[in-house]
């Protein structure tokens, strides 16, 4: 494999190839030690990074592995990678560090990097330079090429740095090792052509490219039949579905088309970009069976002249109009947004018409975040804010959110929720924990045989990020 210049597609038959070679090495060596090899796949970041994970746990499985959650039993490690601000950077290298020891202990041990960190050279570089034992690393786009590189790895014995693909694709029907057996992500498109001016996710995730409508449906289908309840649509922009092929079928045709699948289970969608969102995909989700009312609508600021900056293409009466628009069609919907604080050039000014349009849409929810520079993006590029400032806004944006998600939440004691139960609750032993189809967590006394199923909650009480009740019987 020249390593330098960009890859050739890898068809179907040639990823089986590689996958049937290292099934065949790894039964040899079962067979030679009585032992089977482990694999661990280590996720940081989005959904989207989850998601990838269990594929690349799927083609472990596929290639003899048996996957492990324990790190210290495995003979390939996997860490998949997050490149959107630089906390998430930091600490993936920490634990990339923390390896150094394992592979002391097992030279056999094999570690791979992937995902969107090493979609970036300079990231790249860190790893040649600083993490010698690693072994191979490949971005997002080359997820398919994982056996692939493994082969190389193991029949050239040196580091592999794969480059960036000829060409970013659709690479379908990869083995899936799910999570869960109710909860699914089902992708419908990758990459985004959207540049916001902080964002590293169009240079580490290329541009947009959509499933085929047939794959999806027949996806959907198959997880309902399985049992699946709660399934999440997953693409950087999902308004943008389908665009890429100038197809007249849209992210609201398909949402439609799913919808009408029998069976008992909810449908969720993420990210929607403000632009995109259409009133036709508010009337689907309105009219709808299965489509949770739910909208995550990330605004990322409400001064206008931020977010021109921020190269939003859209400004804050056109993101109230659709808020507008989704309340009067679902009353009951519930919304959620992300913001970011200290975008460079933010004024005071700037930041009191976001704590302004905090009052004035209500949001249930806010993921909040301080500006990270991303390197190659132009926002990095500019004036930065005062890490002091950034601080003190940070923490009011949290305060002011925190009084308003808390007046959400107790608007919705004494009534009965659908809850679909995840367990023992991790903080809590002596409860269990569910998501409402609003996507809210909710804390109750339950069994173990509510596990995966939906119960009903009604409401008692409720803090800012949780509602707490008792199951109906
Ligand atoms: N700094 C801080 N937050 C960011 N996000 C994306 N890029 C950055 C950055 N450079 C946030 C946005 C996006 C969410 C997934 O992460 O709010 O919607
Ligand atoms: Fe990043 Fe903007 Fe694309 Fe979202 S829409 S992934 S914030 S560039």
């Amino acid at each position: 494999m020249n390593l330098k210049k960009p890859l050739p597609p890898l068809d179907v038959a040639e990823q089986q190839r590689y996958i049937a070679q290292v099934h065949a090495e790894n039964e040899s060596c079962r067979i030679a030690t009585g032992k089977s090899l482990y694999a661990f796949v280590q996720t940081f970041g989005c959904q989207q990074n989850e998601a990838d994970s269990e594929k690349l746990a799927g083609l472990c499985e596929a290639m003899g592995y048996t996957v492990t959650q324990d790190v210290r039993v495995a003979d390939l490690i996997v860490v998949n990678t997050c490149a959107i601000r630089e906390h998430a950077e930091k600490k993936t290298l920490s634990i990339v560090g923390q390896y150094k020891h394992l592979k002391e202990q097992k030279p056999s041990l094999i570690i791979a990097v992937c995902g969107c960190m090493m979609a970036q050279e300079h990231r790249q570089n860190d790893v040649k330079f600083r993490y010698p034992y690693v072994d191979f690393v490949f971005g997002p786009s080359s997820l398919h090429r994982f056996p692939q590189l493994l082969c190389e790895k193991r029949r050239l014995g040196k580091r592999i740095y794969c480059p960036e693909e000829a060409e970013y694709t659709v690479v379908e029907d990869l083995p899936i090792r799910r999570e869960s057996d109710y909860r699914a992500w089902v992708s419908v498109m990758y990459g985004c052509n959207n540049f916001c001016s902080y964002c590293i996710v169009p240079y580490v995730r290329g541009r947009e490219r959509s499933r085929e409508k047939e794959k999806i449906v027949a996806e959907v289908r198959e997880l309902v039949q399985k049992g699946y309840k709660d399934i999440t649509l997953l693409g950087q922009n999902v308004n943008s579905y389908g665009k890429d092929g100038g197809r007249a079928y849209d992210f609201a045709d398909l949402l439609s088309e799913l919808d009408a699948i029998e069976g008992d289970f909810v449908l969720r969608f993420m990210t929607s970009h403000p632009k995109d969102a259409s009133r036709k995909l508010i009337d689907v989700m309105a009219a709808s069976k299965h489509i949770a009312h739910q909208f995550h609508l990330p605004m990322q600021s409400g001064s206008d002249r931020i977010l021109s900056s921020m190269n939003r293409h859209y400004d804050t009466e056109k993101y109230l109009g659709i808020i507008d628009y989704m309340r009067k069609r679902m009353p009951d919907v519930t919304i959620t947004s992300d913001i970011i604080v200290g975008f460079p050039g933010e004024t005071e000014e700037d930041f009191e018409d976001t704590i302004r349009m905090l009052e004035r849409v209500r949001f249930d929810m806010l993921y909040s975040f301080i500006y990270s520079p991303r390197k190659g993006t132009p926002a990095a590029e500019w004036e930065q804010v005062p890490r002091e400032e950034t601080a003190v806004r940070f923490d009011r944006l949290l305060a002011v959110q925190k009084e308003i998600g808390k007046e959400k939440n107790d608007a919705l004691v004494g009534t009965t929720l659908r809850v679909l139960c995840d367990g023992v609750s991790k903080g809590n032993d002596a409860l269990y924990s569910g998501r409402t189809d609003g996507n809210k967590i909710a804390f109750f006394e339950g069994t173990p045989s509510d596990v995966g199923k939906f119960v009903f909650v009604t409401v008692e009480r409720a803090d800012a990020f949780a509602l707490y009740g008792k199951k109906e019987n």
